[in-house]
């Protein structure tokens, strides 16, 4: 008999988890990006097409991609519905704790689920422009809060996966 206790995930949680939207790649995405590591598989990959509409640049359509957990899953597809038809730069705005408070909450733990996706969608927006050789005035020159943790993050996961390997050459 398992000794594991289940994770406290909110009802929207599990229903995302078991229904999730916008999942899949876009065959004619303006931009992809990544953010975690395909190492151990904690890693979301968000494809964003964007067109313009009355001088400004919208996000037309958006899916993603998640070799995460459920609260991965969960906080990329309400991430796609909310931003979904936003303006970029609102888009922008959007925060992991925003996030997680759509999603009625998420336990600790799981707080770098939600990170990862925002930090992914920061970076998506990011290298948009950097590809089209613009800076727009609302985005700022340093990293994001999102973006900074998701890197810290990435560099975690690679420490820890080197290690694994390590330990499993000496012992294997
Ligand atoms: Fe790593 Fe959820 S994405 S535990």
């Amino acid at each position: 008999m398992s000794t594991r206790i289940p994770l406290p995930y909110t009802p929207k949680v599990l229903e995302l988890f078991k229904n999730p939207k916008n999942v899949g790649s876009l065959s004619d995405a303006s931009i992809v990006a990544k953010a975690g590591s395909p190492a151990c598989g904690d890693m979301i990959r968000l494809y964003l097409k964007v067109s313009k509409k009355n001088n400004e640049d919208y996000i037309e359509k958006i899916t993603f991609e998640s070799y995460g957990c459920a609260a991965n899953i969960a906080a990329a597809s309400i991430l796609t519905e909310m931003v979904k038809g936003k303006k970029m730069s609102e888009a922008w705005k959007i925060t992991w704790k925003q996030i997680a408070d759509e999603l009625g909450g998420l336990p600790p733990i799981k707080f770098h689920c939600s990170i990862l996706a925002v930090g992914a969608l920061k970076r998506a927006i990011r290298a948009y422009y950097t590809k089209q050789g613009k800076h727009p005035p609302w985005l700022p020159k340093s990293l994001s809060l999102e973006e900074k943790q998701t890197m810290e993050e990435e560099e975690l996961i690679e420490k820890l996966y080197s290690k694994y390997l390590k330990y499993n050459t000496k012992t294997g």
